[in-house]
């Protein structure tokens, strides 16, 4: 396919679909392609080991949508999905910010279509709305703060104990929360495809064969995981503790492309993943795993996929990110 073809069909395929010479080193020319467009490679921990390693700052939903708003860049190039790339631009919007492929969605966002939520918040005038980072631009826009895993409690904290709250889209963490800060917030019934599938069993059975590991998970797992981890927090907050924490042997509940980079800072642990109950070992994002170095490398090139917004919208949906920030800084947990 040419490039004037791949690029008119980039909102149908979600990426440039442009057949790459195989003896291109891809990795130079990410390199040379960052200085000369003075772009930013912005990467999650759950993208491929490849990308994470030509990344110029990897991190959890919060350390990135703080970099993203701060960075002098002139382009953001996100490998992450699209609510990621979608908070750099309304942090960011001078910026132009490319995602190596439209379709990297996330079914958590997915699982809060905005009109369904807008009815339910319009049932609850007297509540405050607090939504996890992982939901649309339109349910951002709904919201009165944003929270990640990483500084959720603090926001919790950061109100009166008798303040009420919807808390959406994901009914783990939300459950987590309620557990964890004595709260009643009513939960939006939504989850994450991969967190969600862990297997207690499996795990249990694991715990048996590794009997000085710990386990240590997302709080976008389910409650019967989370009751048996020993450490539950945010993807940097696992990857720290992990290092850190003197145990050599750890059960990982949650997507699989953090052991990359725990792997990398401790390299004499040992990481195993926590078996999902779909029969296959590991548990990997399809979503986060549609990024690639081929991608990542032509959406740089070609500066497509770009991510562009209504601005109206994406002023509504910077408040509550906004209010989010805010509380992090006052409670020391920005970089
Ligand atoms: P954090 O990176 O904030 O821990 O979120 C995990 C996640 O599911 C991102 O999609
Ligand atoms: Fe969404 Fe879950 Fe994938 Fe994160 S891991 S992007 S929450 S589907």
């Amino acid at each position: 396919m040419n490039i004037a073809e791949a690029k008119s069909k980039v909102v149908e395929k979600g990426f440039l679909d442009i057949e790459l010479d195989v003896q291109m080193d891809l990795f130079a020319e990410i390199e040379r392609l960052k200085k000369e467009k003075n772009a930013i490679v912005l990467a999650h921990y759950y993208v491929d080991g490849d990308i994470q390693d030509v990344a110029d700052f990897l991190g959890d939903s919060l350390g990135l949508a703080q970099k993203a708003q701060s960075t002098n860049a002139d382009m953001i190039v996100f490998a992450g999905v699209h609510f990621m790339a979608e908070t750099a631009k309304i942090l960011n919007p001078t910026k132009k910010v490319v995602l190596p492929d439209l379709k990297a969605g996330c079914s958590l966002a997915d699982s809060a279509p905005a009109g369904l939520f807008k009815a339910f918040k319009e049932k609850h005038p007297d509540h405050l709305v607090i939504s996890y980072i992982n939901c649309t631009s339109d349910i951002k826009a709904l919201s009165d703060i944003i929270c990640t895993s990483s500084n959720a409690e603090a926001i919790l904290n950061s109100l009166p104990k008798e303040q009420k709250i919807i808390f959406a889209p994901d009914k783990n963490l939300g459950g987590y929360l309620n557990k964890k800060t004595g709260r009643d917030m009513l939960l939006w019934s939504g989850a994450c495809m991969v967190h969600q599938i862990f297997s207690l069993e499996k795990i249990t059975k694991l715990k048996v064969r590794h009997p000085n590991a710990k386990v240590i998970a997302h709080p976008e797992c389910e409650e019967a995981v989370l009751r048996i981890a020993d450490f539950v927090g945010s993807t940097t907050q696992l990857l720290k503790y992990a290092v850190t924490d003197k145990t050599e042997e750890f059960i990982v509940a949650t997507e699989t492309g953090i052991l990359h980079q725990m792997q990398k800072d401790a390299p004499y642990k040992t990481f195993i993943p926590a078996p999902p109950n779909n029969g296959c070992a590991c548990n990997d994002c399809p979503y986060m795993k549609l990024n690639s170095i081929e991608k990542l490398y032509l959406c740089m090139e070609y500066e497509t996929p770009e991510i562009l917004m209504d601005e109206e919208l994406r002023v509504a949906a910077k408040k509550p990110i906004d209010r989010m920030l805010e509380i992090s800084r006052a409670a020391g947990l920005l970089g």
